[in-house]
């Protein structure tokens, strides 16, 4: 399967810094076409540029998500934005549950269960966030925490086709840690035993593995079975460091 280089850009960027950014990573996908060969781009921008961005798409080179949406189908929810509105202005993917929000903004894996059933019936795919604390993974607790929130957080109807999974260990999200190899992969391994037993097609779904992926890393990373991809939050600020995790793949 191709690897999903993703790019988080959390509540970063100017209209003008996306789009050169954009362009930046057309012109080098042009140029470098073996790039392409082995994987895509996803870029998760704020809300308000989506619609700008998205007639900037290339159907399996570069695509635009976001990162988050209401549980909510439509109505009186002041501020949201539901499923239906991003596939309306041209997105594929929606993340849901990613730590920052499941933190500051009190989401369980309830409510994120509810975001990516709502991302799923739009014909949206959802990127669905796991990933246990630094207090859980001194307990030795990773695994059982990761296997609450999938279990809970993934709906019953996910697909290869409809969800990408993101583990991002909490502790290595904008930290510039990041788990030895032999941790990733265990966690990577354990996670796809997980897929295959309790999901359609779980064996093809992507599993992303985020937390200060860089350059320097990029390429002992997701040259681990298993590690699908990344979800990138710092190095997908600078279309360089962006481009050369890509090129690591
Ligand atoms: P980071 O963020 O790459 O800056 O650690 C990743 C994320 O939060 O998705």
């Amino acid at each position: 399967m191709k690897k999903l280089i993703a790019a988080n850009w959390k509540m970063n960027m100017s209209m003008v810094e996306a789009r050169n950014f954009v362009m930046n990573v057309l012109q080098s996908a042009k140029d470098h076409p073996n790039i392409s060969d082995k994987s895509e781009f996803l870029i998760c921008a704020p809300f308000v540029y989506l619609s700008a961005l998205s007639p900037l798409s290339e159907k399996g080179v570069l695509s635009f998500g976001a990162q988050d949406c209401s549980q909510h189908e439509q109505g009186a929810y002041t501020g949201e934005i539901s499923a239906k509105m991003l596939k309306d202005v041209g997105c594929s993917h929606v993340i849901v549950g990613h730590s920052e929000r499941r933190d500051y903004h009190n989401e369980d894996n309830v409510l994120v269960n509810e975001k990516a059933k709502v991302v799923i019936d739009n014909g949206l795919t959802a990127i669905v966030c796991i990933g246990e604390s630094l207090r859980e993974r001194e307990a030795n607790l990773q695994k059982e925490v990761v296997k609450r929130q999938l279990l809970e957080s993934v709906p019953k109807n996910a697909s290869a086709d409809n969800t990408v999974i993101a583990y991002e260990p909490i502790w290595a999200i904008g930290t510039g840690k990041t788990p030895s190899l032999e941790d990733a992969k265990q966690m990577h391994d354990f996670i796809r035993e997980l897929l295959k037993k309790y999901y359609e097609s779980g064996e093809n779904m992507h599993i992303l593995y985020g937390g200060s992926m860089n350059p320097t890393n990029a390429e002992e990373l997701l040259s681990i079975e298993n590690i699908d991809g990344g979800l990138i939050g710092g190095a997908a600020l600078k279309t360089d460091d962006y481009l050369a995790v890509a090129k690591s793949a």
